[in-house]
């Protein structure tokens, strides 16, 4: 037994030095396969022997179980906001309020950049994390530990040869640019609505009440401040940070000491040039007095420090015209308008064109064709119009009208009074067959290589595909005679349609461009139904007794079922040699949860165990064994001569397994 608590404690250890090497130097020592061999050595380990169980496991990142609602926590040391200035004068005017109030001629500052994300406070006892809250209204925050856990550059335990016995210490939880991108592009892939910016999605991650949610969204932090310390004297700021640093914690390397106010301001003019190079936004810098002593005798006001201020970045805003409003047509049929705008240069792109949503949105904000308007871009975000310059406008600007036919095939529109969108009523408009084909053929859905959105227009346009069962009718010839494609580019595309046919059922659901049926529906409807057969002959009902399909959702999968042209349509892409694989089940959602969550129902009689050895499997991995099939049942097991429990479950759709599948899912 001591032998087993040794190697947990040894592989602990080791992931936690790797995990700090990756996510906090940026320096892997070690394979990301040999960090995963070690992780799920350690997670066997831990399944193994419960009584093992800490909540410093490097296991323990993946997220807990959902919170009801958030506990609040008052802070020990109010966490202030920052007084803002604008220019270089009110930076003068803040370095002649310090000296003089410290009666000193000169004064060293510390300078860093102006992270925007949230502020989190983590609590440490004797180096080990025990709690972790946001800043909310300064002298209260609320308790998000748990999602704060998830944070792979946020230490667990800490290292060094001082560790203090408390340690109250600040910084900002952020989403960089890229993890943004990516995090979005999945979003939308899910029919969700993408956050606006990096900072709105942090802060939606944090205050989730299930962490395994925020596990799965990219969260970083730096740590700027220390609250409170037992046990250690320190005299500077820049100490502070050295220190934290040493313990294993996560601190901006742009961070600039031992400065002058000039300094100051001439480094905030290179970061203003540098901030849209760095992987994260900032919003400015912060100007701090270094020394400790000094910072308490400047104390602060109810609301910010005397000792420190933010030098804000100018925003990337500019104003332009407003050249006209087209309007797009997507894959569902809606319509969005579209600013088309005078080209201008915002923080160092060039914009042209600018998001409207919708007809309200233009409504709400007075928008008119000819207006001068102000736009604005954060990060990566589609540039927006923040609102219309009045006092310029000469009268002659044009109200716009959404079109009362689809401006690509004339068809009539529509709006549901309940949603802000307008939709072509025409199921064949070309702009929504080819956003159709087009979502059909990509990287989520059949994955065709080289059937990007130049081969799908010319598809369409040309009337080679009027559905998209009609890319498997595709031939060299046929390919060969569209514009710029040779005899090999042809044969690469028939052969990237041929290698598509393989797919798994989540996947060609996905693919049929269900209105609501993003990538996780699917695979959440796949692995109930198994088969295209069974989801056929599904009604609203059987959709909506699945965990997580809402009454929206079922409908949109009936009514899509049940349209006679979709049945073609899927007969005919089955005859064209598509092969559905039976989806691969997904065990939970992160790493070692084994069969948390999953109820089974065991019916009939088992080659290889007792019925009694295999609930003691299944509770084993985490799942439980309930008698009777309802609609909560993840799965049924069946052995020979199985009762009525299999029928029903048959006839609710629900999977049905044999002996060997239930060990399998059960091995760890
Ligand atoms: S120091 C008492 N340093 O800015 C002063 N704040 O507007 C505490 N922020 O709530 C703040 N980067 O969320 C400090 N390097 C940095 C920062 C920073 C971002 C945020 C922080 C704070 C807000 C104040």
């Amino acid at each position: 037994m001591s032998k087993i608590i040794k190697k947990i404690e040894e592989l602990r250890t080791a992931l936690h030095l790797h995990n700090y090497r990756y996510y906090v130097l940026d320096d892997p020592e070690i394979s990301d396969a040999e960090y995963d061999r070690l992780m799920q050595e350690l997670i066997a380990l831990e399944k193994a022997h419960p009584e093992c169980y800490s909540p410093d496991s490097p296991t323990q990142r993946v997220g807990a179980a959902p919170l009801e609602k958030f506990e609040t926590v008052a802070h020990s040391v109010p966490m202030l906001s920052l007084d803002n200035g604008f220019n270089d004068e009110d930076i003068s005017e803040f370095d002649k309020r310090v000296r003089k109030n410290l009666g000193v001629m000169e004064v060293s500052y510390i300078a860093e950049p102006k992270l925007d994300g949230l502020a989190v406070e983590l609590v440490y006892e004797n180096g080990h994390l025990v709690m972790a809250s946001t800043r909310g209204d300064g002298m209260k925050g609320e308790v998000i530990t748990a999602n704060v856990r998830t944070i792979r550059s946020v230490p667990l335990i800490l290292h060094g040869e001082q560790i203090p016995s408390l340690l109250e210490v600040r910084g900002e939880v952020f989403i960089s640019r890229d993890g943004f991108r990516r995090l979005n592009e999945e979003r939308l892939k899910n029919e969700l609505p993408p956050f606006a910016n990096p900072r709105n999605a942090a802060a939606g991650a944090v205050r989730q009440l299930d962490s395994r949610a925020t596990a799965k969204r990219p969260l970083e932090i730096f740590l700027y401040a220390i609250g409170r310390i037992e046990g250690i004297q320190l005299i500077s700021h820049s100490e502070s940070l050295m220190f934290l640093k040493s313990l294993g914690f996560r601190i901006n390397p742009l961070i600039r000491a031992n400065i002058t106010i000039g300094q100051a301001i001439d480094y905030y003019r290179e970061l203003s040039e540098k901030r849209h190079n760095l992987p994260y936004e900032i919003d400015g810098m912060v100007i701090k007095v270094d020394n400790l002593a000094f910072q308490d005798q400047l104390g602060a006001t109810s609301r910010s420090p005397r000792w420190a201020i933010a030098y804000k970045f100018k925003a990337m805003q500019e104003t332009t015209r407003l050249l006209n409003i087209e309007v797009q047509v997507g894959r569902t049929g809606a319509l969005t308008p579209v600013a088309i705008l005078e080209p201008v240069s915002v923080g160092g792109v060039t914009v042209s064109r600018a998001t409207l949503h919708n007809d309200d949105e233009i409504r709400r904000k007075d928008i008119r064709i000819g207006d001068m308007v102000l736009i604005q871009r954060a990060g990566d975000v589609i540039p927006e119009i923040v609102k219309v310059i009045d006092a310029v406008r000469t009268g002659d600007e044009k109200e716009f009208v959404m079109p009362q036919n689809c401006p690509v095939c004339g068809a009539a529109v529509s709006r549901d009074p309940d949603e802000a969108v307008t939709r072509c009523s025409n199921p064949d408009c070309p702009a929504q067959l080819k956003e159709r084909v087009r979502h059909f053929a990509s990287k989520g859905a059949f994955d065709i290589e080289g059937m990007g959105e130049k081969m799908v227009e010319q598809l369409v346009s040309k009337g080679l595909v009027s559905s998209y069962a009609d890319i498997f009718t595709l031939d060299k010839p046929a390919l060969e005679a569209l514009d710029r494609m040779g005899t090999k580019s042809a044969l690469n595309i028939v052969n990237a349609i041929e290698k598509s046919k393989n797919i798994s059922l989540a996947r060609f659901l996905y693919a049929l461009g269900i209105r609501h049926v993003g990538e996780n529906i699917a695979q959440i409807i796949a692995d109930r139904f198994q088969t295209i057969d069974g989801i056929l002959s599904a009604k609203a009902a059987d959709f909506e007794a699945i965990g997580g399909i809402g009454s929206e959702i079922a409908q949109s999968l009936e009514r899509f079922f049940s349209d006679e042209k979709n049945r073609k349509t899927i007969q005919h892409i089955m005859d064209s040699g598509v092969n559905l694989a039976v989806s691969p089940l997904r065990f939970g959602e992160g790493q070692g949860e084994g069969l948390k969550g999953k109820i089974f129902v065991l019916t009939g009689t088992l080659e290889n165990m007792t019925r009694s050895q295999a609930k003691a499997l299944i509770e084993k991995s985490g799942g439980k064994v309930t008698e009777s099939v309802s609609k909560n049942t993840s799965f049924v097991v069946a052995g020979a001569s199985p009762g009525s429990k299999l029928d029903k479950a048959k006839k609710m759709g629900i999977p049905i397994i044999d002996e060997t599948t239930l060990k399998e899912m059960c091995e760890v």
